[in-house]
């Protein structure tokens, strides 16, 4: 008897247990589900397309078009106006999303920004090395831990929907977007995504995560040539297995968003590739997500097809907003676009607004702002510099060098200028030549350890061939995508360093100095010559904000941890196909093997 009453109990606990803990999970989303479900019944044609339209905050009569139009989202590209501060952003942010607040339904705006390395927007956030560096450390905790503080420098700014990670897979260093993509690797690619999705949305909800983007959808860094924007001429088959990959991650880590891609796949423009984005990323993988379109893809790709393609929300940015709104209008009256299309891009955006908490917490923390460039963020900023560095060469142990050097020399402006040592997406679009706010260069960090004499010759023309050793810092200047497009008319960019440059190196070497030379560049460079005339070669990527960590593994404060996260090509003819040696001729042997990297 009292064994059949324990029995009973038991049951009655499990059953209780088990029901209670079904429920709450299986509730969370479906509550979700319910919301969306009943907010989308209540709403009108021009509710909805006003969901799906996404523009700039600083276009004309924003202010009345965010109320009048039901712009469902913000995005934020460059900036800050001079003299701005974080409370002004969070303010005006406020001051747009009340309006919104204030319509009918009150359905709270997204507001977006090209957070790609940190808030790299704002001037004075903490400014990580590009993917490509993070690609280098093989590190995902690290990438973890710089996602969580890219989301916190974000919603302190006003954002809560960052436009990363760039999860390419880039097969031609001649493409102007290798640094915003980790590697060339699958594996590692895929590795880092599913940590910097983690790391950026964490549980969603709290005040300081945001949605990520995975970009861009599908192809980008694969064009014949590298050419942003151009023909993918892969198979279905290779699509699937090296470039699929990461997005398959990205949905699994439930990504909020992922970004339509410039190019184009067999002819067809990836934003009106229906085969792709619905039937492969949507039905196939199961992404339930925003599918966000990229600059002016509406009018750029195809108008409504792009719609009937999968596109949810279209980014109708500078004076593209009527003729978006009109356009759609027009194809719902006109049966090109069906309303269960329609109904389906809504839901999606409205669900990723629920997920976020945006309904009951629509307006930016203030107590955030403390934290942007804090000494705690920066310090894993700087441990990130220090684990991107791959030693190339080391002859005779040049390196690591001694504090108690009497006198070296450093040459080039990569040394003294934080804007060049970050490259594009910092402060603007096409970053900055100039220092910015709380940044540390190369040349701070060595003066900072040195206990000997430490003189800066610029361009190499003062003759300080006494000095024991010369750490000549060379490498690119910034550029964001076409216009880093090796032989794009915009530009005089090539795979090879500048004669300038080249010159740096050549003045202090041929006097016998012994050269420590160190490249900023957003991707592998043809520097065969150099490196064989140098005594050490430091690939250092884009490193962002924290100059001295370079300086601090220069001095031995730590080995070198980083591995390269592309092969490295020996000559230029080694690009005059398609691709790089990787990727189109097996024959090709690269200088160094992806992973390769010394220590000292
Ligand atoms: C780029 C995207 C970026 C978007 C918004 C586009 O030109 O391709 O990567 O997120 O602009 O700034």
């Amino acid at each position: 008897m009292r064994n059949n009453c324990f029995t009973y109990i038991i049951c009655c606990f499990l059953l209780i247990h088990f029901s209670c803990t079904t429920q709450v999970k299986v509730s969370k989303d479906e509550i979700i589900e319910q919301k969306v479900d009943s907010l989308l019944k209540l709403m009108t044609l021009e509710e909805k397309i006003g969901q799906m339209s996404q523009i700039r905050h600083f276009e004309a009569n924003v202010d009345e078009d965010v109320s009048a139009k039901f712009i469902g989202s913000i995005i934020h590209t460059q900036g800050p106006n001079p003299g701005e501060t974080a409370l002004d952003w969070q303010n005006r942010f406020i001051v747009l999303q009340k309006k919104a607040l204030s319509t009918r339904l009150g359905i709270p705006m997204l507001f977006a920004v090209d957070a790609v390395h940190g808030q790299n927007t704002f001037n004075g956030a903490t400014i990580f090395p590009h993917n490509i560096g993070l690609g280098a450390t093989q590190n995902e905790k690290l990438v973890e831990e710089i996602a969580k503080i890219t989301a916190i420098e974000s919603q302190a700014t006003g954002f809560n929907w960052v436009f990363s990670p760039c999860v390419a897979i880039p097969f031609n260093e001649k493409w102007g977007r290798v640094y915003e993509a980790f590697s060339e690797s699958t594996e590692l690619t895929e590795k880092l995504t599913k940590a910097s999705i983690k790391g950026h949305q964490g549980n969603l909800e709290d005040s300081n995560t945001v949605l990520a983007t995975a970009k861009h959808f599908i192809g980008d860094g694969a064009t014949d040539f590298g050419i942003e924007g151009g023909e993918t001429s892969l198979s279905a088959k290779e699509i699937n297995q090296i470039l699929l990959a990461p997005y398959k991650v990205a949905v699994k880590e439930n990504v909020g968003a992922i970004m339509a891609s410039f190019n184009t796949v067999s002819g067809i423009s990836m934003h009106a590739n229906k085969a792709l984005i619905t039937d492969t990323l949507k039905v196939g993988l199961n992404f339930k997500g925003i599918v966000v379109s990229d600059w002016q893809g509406y009018s750029r790709f195809g108008k409504n097809d792009i719609i009937n393609a999968g596109v949810d929300v279209v980014m109708a940015v500078d004076g593209n907003l009527v003729g978006f709104q009109e356009g759609l209008r027009e194809g719902v009256k006109d049966s090109t676009v069906s309303m269960v299309r329609i109904d389906d891009a809504v839901k999606r955006i409205l669900r990723q607004k629920y997920r976020l908490g945006l309904f009951e917490n629509p307006f930016p923390d203030p107590s955030l702002i403390a934290k942007i460039g804090s000494k705690e963020h920066r310090a894993v900023a700087k441990q990130a510099v220090r684990e991107s560095l791959v030693l190339l060469k080391n002859k005779n142990n040049v390196l690591p060098l001694s504090k108690e050097t009497k006198k070296i020399v450093v040459v080039g402006e990569h040394a003294n200028n934080s804007g060049l040592q970050s490259g594009g997406w910092t402060i603007n679009w096409q970053g900055s030549y100039e220092n910015y706010k709380g940044a540390t260069t190369i040349l701070d960090g060595i003066k900072k350890l040195s206990k000997g004499e430490v003189v800066y010759d610029q361009e190499a023309s003062q003759n300080h061939f006494d000095a024991d050793i010369a750490i000549i810092v060379v490498g690119e200047t910034p550029y964001a995508e076409f216009m880093g497009d090796i032989g794009h008319e915009s530009n005089q960019l090539q795979l090879t360093l500048s004669e300038t440059h080249q010159k740096y190196i050549k003045t202090y070497q041929e006097k016998g100095v012994k050269t420590v030379v160190v490249l900023v560049s957003g991707r592998p460079l043809v520097v065969t010559d150099q490196i064989e005339k140098s005594d050490a070669f430091v690939a250092a990527w884009l490193l962002g904000s924290e100059g001295d960590g370079v300086a601090e593994v220069l001095f031995g404060a730590s080995n070198f941890l980083g591995k390269l996260p592309h092969s490295w090509p020996k000559s230029v003819e080694d690009f005059k196909g398609k691709y790089g040696p990787n990727f189109w001729d097996k024959s090709i042997e690269p200088l160094f093997p992806i992973g390769f990297g010394l220590k000292h």
